[in-house]
């Protein structure tokens, strides 16, 4: 018996990283997974690899900006799976990071848009399905940067704020449906949404990786499957007594205020 056994699972942003990392880890623990995402041929290829591991698996075209096409493909999914649990929002785009200042209205539009109201559209679309089901469990990928500043990226950081204020407020409208809302603030993961090195870094500008892994009181980023476990957690009934949390998972960063 799986940690989420026969529970029927969107993954918007799938098809790479870390939502990569949580289809793969949620179908071994049992779950079925309905892949969203724009990056067709990688999330093709993601669930391919699930189903000849045996999994249950499939993928849809789905872009988060796209309320029409997020209100068919739900449907879709309903249907052929007979019922939604979890709707993890974890599609997202770092944008450029320039300051504030230098920052056009169409790149800001960008960022938000993918992060802020893709989020809300995805849930907006998604809480009937988890009524009818007797409750679930939406887990809201933020960042660090939902939490702490640091001096780039102000439209993604200022999207993963809003992703943490929306969870909570969505945590108390609808705990009376038995739907928990949860947000996972990943620090520095090793994806190919990771960004450029901090500016507080004290290491070589020419080798990224270095600077980020020594920025880190854990002495290294972490990789997709640090936060698959925490979707993990937060998709099981382990954690049915959690909601309007924020689960941490940075190596130390925020604890440490890094950027104090
Ligand atoms: N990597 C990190 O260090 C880090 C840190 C904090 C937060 N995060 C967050 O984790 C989440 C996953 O990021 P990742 O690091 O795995 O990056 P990633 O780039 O590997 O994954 C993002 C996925 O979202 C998809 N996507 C982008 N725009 C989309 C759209 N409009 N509709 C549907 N899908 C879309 C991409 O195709 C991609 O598969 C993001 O929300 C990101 O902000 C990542």
């Amino acid at each position: 018996m799986g940690r989420v056994q026969n529970k029927v699972v969107i993954i918007t942003g799938g098809s790479t990283g870390i939502g990569q990392a949580a289809c793969h880890l949620l179908s071994k623990e049992g779950a079925t997974i309905a892949l969203v995402d724009i990056n067709d041929s990688a999330g093709k290829e993601t669930v391919k690899y699930i189903q000849d591991h045996g999994g249950n698996a499939e993928y849809w075209n789905m872009d988060v900006t796209d309320e029409s096409t997020i209100e068919k493909v739900f449907k879709e999914i309903e249907q052929k799976f007979s019922r939604i649990n979890v709707l993890v929002n974890n599609a997202g785009f770092i944008g450029s990071n320039k300051p504030t200042h230098e920052m056009s209205e169409t790149e800001w539009d960008k960022v938000m848009n993918i992060n802020a109201k893709g989020t809300f559209f995805c849930t907006k679309h998604v809480i009937p399905y988890l009524k009818k089901s007797d409750g679930g469990s939406i887990i809201n990928i933020s960042s660090i940067h939902g939490l702490i500043g640091s001096p780039d990226y102000p439209a993604n950081h200022a999207s993963k704020g809003a992703i943490r204020l929306m969870s909570k407020t969505d945590a108390m409208i609808y705990a009376k449906d038995k739907i928990r809302v949860n947000s996972i603030h990943p620090g520095y993961i090793n994806t190919p949404n990771l960004g450029e090195s901090p500016q507080k870094s004290n290491a070589s500008p020419t080798d990224p990786r270095t600077a980020f892994d020594n920025l880190q009181p854990l002495g290294h980023i972490g990789d997709a499957n640090d936060i698959a476990y925490g979707i993990l957690y937060l998709a099981s009934d382990e954690s049915k007594f959690v909601t309007a949390s924020e689960l941490v998972i940075d190596g130390g960063i925020y604890g440490g205020r890094v950027f104090d």
